[in-house]
């Protein structure tokens, strides 16, 4: 099913998130014939695929399928800290730090100390370096650092490969591992056009989600080294994520790897030509920062001495009279707001390239008309 929808007789295109996509008929063809096995034994064999198949596109030794991008963020945390009184370091936007409810604290004791994160997703090495504890009774033990690839707050903008690599060198110089939160490595990769094994080179774990673009309905999988896994595996199941006959939700993911992974790059290009057409409206009221479109992420900066967030969402999500009268069309564009002066729309595989020109023209007849406001 596609996410264009009719809604009292409208057109829906929802642009709130790529987790919205729903699995395609194959897809459940698939979860239908795939070969199933009680994973807490260790007989799924369709699990073990998967963990192997993301092992191998990460070139980890091994990897762990685990029910949501939360989950794989927090045990590969709580894997890194297990010393009471650990310190991580994180983007103060980085999704572990705003979205996930403080459970590495909550959960897991770990106390959070954050650098700030720059309009690219990255932060500054140098605060890195000073952020880090020295040896004091007083303070807590830092103990990892944590990176977002793409970074989801700054839009979906694609961390410098340079800068990973100098965060690889100077993580390994500090002693301190490293942790991707990497919900979206594969469109990192896709924009950057290399092996996603190349972006988490340097990582000692890594969390990947299969049902954000990729289209899949559940789940993420975590890689490291096999130790690191077979501790993984412990706290997974300390955490209640333990999954029996996951086989059914694994064999969805191989197919959004195998399918949904080659699709990215023209949810890249949708997101793109809506953010051209944006910006070559030139409009005060609404802007973009082309720069900083790179994946299937837009963000539009409210001018808010004209309009805000809530209102422009509001404004997509409703058809009035007179523009039914104008355009002849009902459209309605379900997006959300993002910061006090932001929008986000994300694009995914359920949105055709049919539904891009409809989504601009909405996007186009709302700025113009709040422009004359
Ligand atoms: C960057 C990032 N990390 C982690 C997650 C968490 O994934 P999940 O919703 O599967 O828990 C998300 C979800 O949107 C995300 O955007």
């Amino acid at each position: 099913m596609a996410a264009a929808t009719k809604d009292d007789g409208a057109r829906v295109v929802d642009l709130r998130s790529d987790t919205l996509t729903q699995p395609s008929a194959p897809m459940k063809e698939a979860m239908v014939a795939a070969p199933l096995g009680d994973d807490v034994f260790g007989e799924d064999p369709t699990v073990m695929a998967l963990q192997e198949k993301v092992a191998r596109l990460l070139a980890k030794e091994a990897a762990l399928f685990v029910p949501t991008g939360t989950m794989g963020n927090l045990i590969c945390v709580l894997n890194h800290c297990r010393i009471r009184g650990s310190e991580v370091l994180l983007g103060n936007l980085s999704h572990i730090h705003v979205w996930e409810q403080g459970g590495i604290s909550q959960l897991g004791g770990v106390h959070p100390r954050t650098l700030k994160n720059l309009p690219d997703g990255t932060f500054s090495l140098e605060e890195l370096r000073q952020l880090v504890r020295g040896d004091n009774p007083h303070w807590p033990v830092t103990s990892l650092v944590c990176v977002e690839n793409t970074h989801n707050m700054v839009g979906g903008r694609v961390l410098p490969l340079s800068w990973m690599d100098e965060l690889g060198a100077t993580c390994r110089e500090l002693g301190l591992p490293l942790h991707m939160d990497g919900a979206r490595l594969l469109n990192a990769a896709t924009a950057l056009g290399v092996p996603a094994a190349r972006l988490v080179r340097d990582c000692d774990s890594v969390s990947v989600c299969l049902s954000k673009g990729l289209g899949a309905p559940v789940g993420s999988v975590v890689a490291g080294t096999k130790d690191f896994i077979r501790g993984a595996l412990r706290l997974r199941k300390a955490l209640g994520g333990g999954m029996r006959q996951a086989g059914l939700l694994a064999a969805a993911g191989i197919y959004a790897l195998d399918h949904g992974l080659p699709k990215l790059a023209q949810d890249h290009a949708h997101v793109r030509t809506i953010a051209q057409a944006v910006s070559d409206l030139g409009s005060k009221v609404i802007k973009v920062d082309l720069e900083g479109v790179q994946t299937n992420i837009l963000l539009l900066e409210c001018d808010l001495k004209y309009v805000g967030p809530e209102q422009v969402c509001k404004r997509l999500s409703e058809v009035t009279e007179e523009e039914r009268a104008a355009t002849g069309k009902e459209v309605i564009v379900r997006i959300l707001p993002m910061t006090a002066s932001s929008v986000r729309l994300v694009v995914h595989c359920n949105i055709s390239p049919e539904d891009i020109p409809i989504v601009v023209e909405k996007l186009i007849y709302v700025i113009r008309e709040f422009e004359r406001e």
